[in-house]
């Protein structure tokens, strides 16, 4: 027997039109990509965490990893909707966003200079998640996949808060304390 697949939402029986089949397979391939991205994740944030120094960024940090594990189940609940398996896809951008941030965490002197470098590099890696999971919510909207458009839409949630959050790092201490250093050289 064939399985029915839920690709679309589509009402049982009825056929998706020719523009829902090629946005369900981009949305699969979205999908792909975030999710071998908040994996590597995983493994990139503590690494982070290792190098900074200011306990306000430790503690974003770590709240951030709990919550990108919960995005990594997340899209593995979404690939189920979709009736596949949770299978990942080398995300290009963000292995080059992380290998950056190895860079500037080796090159910087460790304290507030490595702090303002490991925020400049987590943000670019928010406002990656941020761009993909709007991407992906609207799709999952516009294929009446209502289910996972509130799990994205949640996740979304997070990495702009995550991002506010090392906004208000910065600027309240890391910056004004790396400006200050720079000044008394
Ligand atoms: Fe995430
Ligand atoms: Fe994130």
């Amino acid at each position: 027997m064939k399985a029915k697949t839920h690709t679309t939402g589509q009402e049982e029986g009825s056929q998706p039109t020719e523009m829902e089949t090629k946005l369900g397979k981009l949305f699969e391939e979205e999908l792909r990509d975030i999710y071998w991205a908040e994996k590597a994740l995983t493994k990139a944030i503590p690494k982070m965490i290792k190098n900074a120094s200011s306990t306000d960024l430790i503690a974003a940090l770590e709240t951030h990893l709990t919550e990108t594990e919960d995005h990594v189940k997340r899209a593995e609940k979404v690939f189920e909707i979709i009736g596949k398996t949770a299978r990942g896809k080398t995300c290009e951008a963000m292995e080059g966003l992380i290998k950056e941030a190895e860079e500037i965490m080796e090159e910087s002197e460790e304290g507030v200079m490595r702090d303002a470098g490991i925020i400049a590099a987590a943000q670019k890696v928010e406002h990656y998640e941020i761009a993909s999971y709007g991407t992906l919510r609207t799709y999952a909207q516009t294929l009446g996949l209502d289910e996972a458009a509130a799990i994205l839409e949640k996740t979304l949630k997070d990495e702009k808060k995550a991002d506010e959050i090392l906004t208000t790092v910065a600027t309240s201490a890391i910056n004004l304390e790396a400006a200050e250093e720079e000044v008394s050289e």
